[in-house]
């Protein structure tokens, strides 16, 4: 079968990333996670001290940085590595979410990070979830997917995984990070938050992960 490019963008914490796991696996295509890379990017800065409102200083910093997805087969995932070291768990802390749509707003940073993902794409048969990727890196992707779900269920969802990691978190700390990062994705200058034209819209809200592989799997 002739592959495609599948795009699934929507708010945070949606389950693209679940869907597009499920995906991937099914249809043995590549699963990337662009949102990894503007984590990553942002956890650099956060190390190196990286003033992100000058623009000599992003540009030298996206310089010294090397994004890369490593195939873990324990976990059967590619999980991200910034310069050769594995910053899969880091970048999910809140440190990095409460930054992340600030830096994922500056323009030279979403250059760095589009064209790598464009790269990504050129042999298809690859499943890309993010913000902009059936309107801005993939616009002629043959089958692209627009996720949303009910706030209350969105928080639930990123509470019970990150409490799994972090006793400490709370629900409203989640909830008011989720919706900054919305407001933010929605509404900066360049490449906002927007569902594609020829974009499938897909409300998981009642949906289980199953159901919702199904359903897809027919648009597939
Ligand atoms: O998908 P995830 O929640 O990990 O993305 C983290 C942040 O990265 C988003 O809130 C958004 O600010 C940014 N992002 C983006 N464009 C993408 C993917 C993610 O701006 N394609």
């Amino acid at each position: 079968m002739k592959k495609v490019i599948i795009t699934i963008d929507g708010y945070s914490s949606c389950g693209k990333s679940t869907l597009a796991k499920q995906l991937a696996a099914e249809l043995d295509y590549v699963y990337i996670d662009s949102g990894a890379m503007y984590r990553a990017i942002t956890l650099y800065f956060i190390q190196n001290r990286v003033d992100w409102n000058d623009t000599d200083e992003v540009n030298e910093a996206l310089g010294n940085i090397s994004l890369e997805f490593v195939y873990n087969p324990i976990t059967n995932v590619s999980e991200m590595t910034l310069n050769g070291e594995n910053v899969e768990h880091m970048i999910r802390e809140m440190l990095v979410a409460e930054k992340v749509s600030e830096v994922a707003a500056i323009k030279e940073v979403r250059e760095f990070a589009v064209a790598q993902q464009q790269q990504m794409g050129k042999q298809r048969g690859i499943v890309m979830d993010g913000r902009d990727i059936g309107t801005t890196v993939f616009p002629h992707a043959e089958l692209k997917i627009f996720m949303t779900a009910d706030t209350a269920i969105r928080v639930e969802r990123r509470y019970k995984e990150l409490y799994a990691k972090n006793k400490n978190i709370t629900l409203h700390e989640i909830k008011e990070n989720l919706e900054l990062r919305d407001y933010i994705d929605t509404n900066r200058e360049i490449s906002p938050l927007r569902k594609a034209e020829d974009a499938i819209i897909l409300d998981n809200s009642q949906l289980s992960t199953d159901e919702q592989l199904k359903l897809v799997m027919q648009w597939v």
